[in-house]
């Protein structure tokens, strides 16, 4: 997402970045048809990656590239767009966004309040029948919601905001009910988002775990994050090359059930 929306860095950085982290062991790409600057700018972000996984030089099928669809972006702005005639035009614009016949994984972005929850999953469950998605996820979903569209297709993926200073998807039980079902909960914003991640340096805790461990803190707390259940995995965003590797490198950590507390026990300051 930070390659695409305001602030991005310029394609061939933003490319390099890709690769970086490709090379570094990272098998899941999340984007988005909505990561861009507004609507006259949809799918920015897929064919980027589309164009940095072309000009990779390692193995393509090792990588996952999930996308989503449910969002507009009229005049910069972020809106709901969950009717069953949108999600079709949006799924068709990102397999050409995406360059390929099928999406790996296709997550309805967020629940339209305007359109039946299960109306919308049903237009997901036809595009599946037709090929075109091979797995689906939802995103900013709330436990019902799971259970209402796993009644109607596969559920293989929930992707809701998890990091210390938000622990709403663990208070409210997604997490748990990911865990039980086998279904992977992505954490995104895992270090707290663009302006949040900014404070975990010099938060106590954090800055002496990642002192005492030798590691940075932001991959401190995405190892905390993984941590939190056992289908956790992290979606960090950077527009650099060094953050991009520190966060792979997270991948390998384990902390100590005391290192893990600490944190679960600290508090994070959204001021
Ligand atoms: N489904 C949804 O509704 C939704 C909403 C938000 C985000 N997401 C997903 O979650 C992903 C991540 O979310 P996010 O970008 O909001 O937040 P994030 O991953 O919590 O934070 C990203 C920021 O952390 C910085 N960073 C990363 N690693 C670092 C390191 N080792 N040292 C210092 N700084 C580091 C990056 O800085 P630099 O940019 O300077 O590298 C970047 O600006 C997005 O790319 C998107 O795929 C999904």
């Amino acid at each position: 997402m930070p390659l695409s929306i305001q602030g991005r860095p310029d394609e061939s950085t933003a490319i390099r970045v890709v690769h970086a982290s490709l090379d570094a062991g990272v098998t899941l790409i999340d984007t988005a048809d909505v990561y861009c600057l507004d609507h006259t700018d949809i799918g920015h972000n897929e064919r980027l990656m589309a164009k940095a996984l072309r000009t990779w030089s390692g193995e393509r099928d090792r990588v996952v590239v999930a996308t989503k669809g449910g969002l507009t972006r009229p005049n910069g702005a972020w809106e709901r767009a969950g009717h069953p005639v949108q999600l079709r035009t949006a799924c068709e614009r990102s397999l050409r966004a995406l360059g390929v016949d099928r999406i790996d994984l296709y997550q309805f972005h967020a629940p339209d309040p305007v359109v039946r929850f299960e109306e919308s999953v049903g237009a997901f469950g036809q595009l599946q029948r037709e090929g075109k998605i091979r797995w689906f996820g939802l995103s900013n979903a709330r436990v019902a919601q799971i259970q209402s569209a796993q009644a109607i297709l596969p559920v293989v993926t929930v992707q809701n905001r998890l990091n210390p200073f938000f622990r709403e998807a663990m208070s409210e039980g997604v997490v748990g009910y990911c865990g039980e079902q086998g279904i992977g909960f992505l954490a995104y914003s895992p270090l707290g988002g663009g302006r949040l991640n900014k404070k975990l340096p010099s938060h106590p805790v954090v800055r002496a775990l990642s002192t005492e461990l030798r590691m940075t803190p932001h991959a401190l707390v995405t190892a905390w994050v993984l941590a939190q259940g056992p289908t956790v995995l992290a979606i960090p965003g950077s527009r650099t090359v060094a953050h991009a590797v520190d966060a792979a490198s997270a991948g390998n950590l384990v902390l100590s059930p005391e290192a893990l507390a600490a944190i679960d026990v600290a508090e994070f300051s959204r001021a």
